[in-house]
């Protein structure tokens, strides 16, 4: 029988999916301890934990293992839900050391101290969950059965590769140590607090901002697009109900080329400033302002190298396992995320600091 745990230690607890989750699992579990070590690189914000009560935040790097340690002890905690990384596959492919030192070597420095902590002695009830990637499967042709927990490994990006080494590191103490660990591979999340790197954040305020969209090669990538609410409630049965062992795909049953979700984002803008003349006035710089539509600002760059295709998801085994089934419309979650940046613009701006801006001349200068 395996554990569900309850008081957690939730790594990259600031980012964008750890800081929905730490939310989701607050409501769902009052008396749950939660405590978030996150080390703020330029994907955390501590602000996107305001609204979550009774947290207790820690800045710290996963690489420190007497500090894992001490977490687990001085707190109680029974699960480490782990989804502290760096994330953005173009990053990865600029500067892939940080990919490796984080997700490979961080991953390793979390399952020694959960190893120390837990499985001395004579044991403590536990979980270890990590939070992975459909992309550690590497890429599918357009007729290609959809991904399922035995397609075979293959990465193609810096990002990806430590992501699969980092799963490998748990699948190996699960098998060796009889650590009790669950994987979830899941696909293209958006929502709330996504940093403004990834597709459709970026694309949004360039949008707003009347900056080309650029479309890497021919647009005809194809993602399974996840909303993040639909990925934490999967996280969340896999730990009350998931086998010890067991890996889970989480998917949103939205498989859509890239060119379908940004020609659904612009005309979602231009909706919204049909609808709202105010938006007009905070946003003149955007071509929805003064009439015309946002897809006048899609440009075709050099593509991505190594790009994946395809990504699909099949998630039969959560479904028939634990219940799991996405609840978003791509449509509609699309149009609620977009109102949630325009409620946001605060947060969205704190977050384009410096370093995002020289981010954004580096990956985008020679395209
Ligand atoms: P994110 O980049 O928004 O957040 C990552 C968080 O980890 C940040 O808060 C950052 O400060 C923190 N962090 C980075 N290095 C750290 C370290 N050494 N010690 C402690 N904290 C550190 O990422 P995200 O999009 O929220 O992704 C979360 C997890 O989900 C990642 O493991 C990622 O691989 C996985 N994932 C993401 C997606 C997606 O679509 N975003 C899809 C599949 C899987
Ligand atoms: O599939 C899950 C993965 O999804 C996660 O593991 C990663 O952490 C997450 O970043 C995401 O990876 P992608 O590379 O698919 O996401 P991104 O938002 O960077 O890009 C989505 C698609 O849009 C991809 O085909 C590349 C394309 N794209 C992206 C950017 C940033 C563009 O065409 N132009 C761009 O400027």
């Amino acid at each position: 029988m395996s554990h569900a745990p309850r008081h957690l230690l939730v790594t990259g607890g600031a980012g964008f999916i750890g800081a929905n989750f730490v939310a989701h699992w607050r409501t769902r579990h009052p008396e749950s301890r939660i405590v978030v070590l996150d080390l703020l690189t330029y994907a955390g914000n501590r602000a996107n934990l305001d609204g979550v009560p009774d947290i207790h935040f820690v800045r710290g790097d996963i690489l420190d293992q007497p500090l894992v340690e001490q977490l687990l002890r001085d707190h109680a905690l029974d699960g480490i839900v782990h989804f502290a990384a760096e994330s953005h596959v173009d990053r990865s492919i600029l500067g892939p050391d940080a990919f490796i030192t984080t997700n490979v070597l961080g991953t390793h420095a979390l399952l020694k101290a959960a190893r120390a902590v837990w499985l001395s002695g004579s044991g403590v009830p536990h979980r270890f969950h990590h939070v992975s990637t459909d992309e550690v499967y590497g890429t599918l042709g357009p007729a290609d059965p959809a991904f399922t927990e035995t397609t075979p490994y293959a990465p193609n990006s810096p990002y990806s590769a430590s992501k699969a080494a980092s799963d490998h590191l748990v699948r190996a103490y699960a098998h060796t140590y009889g650590l009790e660990t669950t994987t979830s591979n899941c696909s293209n999340n958006y929502g709330p607090f996504q940093f403004p790197e990834k597709l459709i954040p970026l694309f949004l305020i360039n949008a707003l901002e009347g900056r080309p969209l650029p479309i890497y090669g021919d647009g005809m990538q194809v993602r399974d697009w996840l909303h993040v609410a639909d990925h934490c409630e999967g996280i969340a049965r896999v730990l009350e109900a998931g086998r010890a062992g067991e890996c889970y795909n989480i998917g949103g049953g939205a498989e859509l080329p890239n060119i379908r979700v940004i020609d659904t984002l612009c005309a979602l803008v231009d909706a919204a400033f049909a609808a709202d003349p105010g938006l007009a006035a905070r946003f003149p710089c955007a071509p929805a302002a003064a009439g015309r539509p946002s897809a006048s600002l899609k440009t075709h760059v050099t593509d991505r190298p190594g790009h994946d295709r395809r990504y699909a998801i099949n998630c039969d085994k959560a479904m028939a396992e634990l219940g799991y089934r996405p609840l978003h419309d791509f449509g509609r979650g699309l149009a609620e995320t977009i109102a949630w940046y325009l409620a946001n613009e605060g947060w969205w701006r704190a977050v384009q600091d410096g370093s995002y801006r020289a981010w954004v001349d580096a990956n985008y200068a020679n395209r």
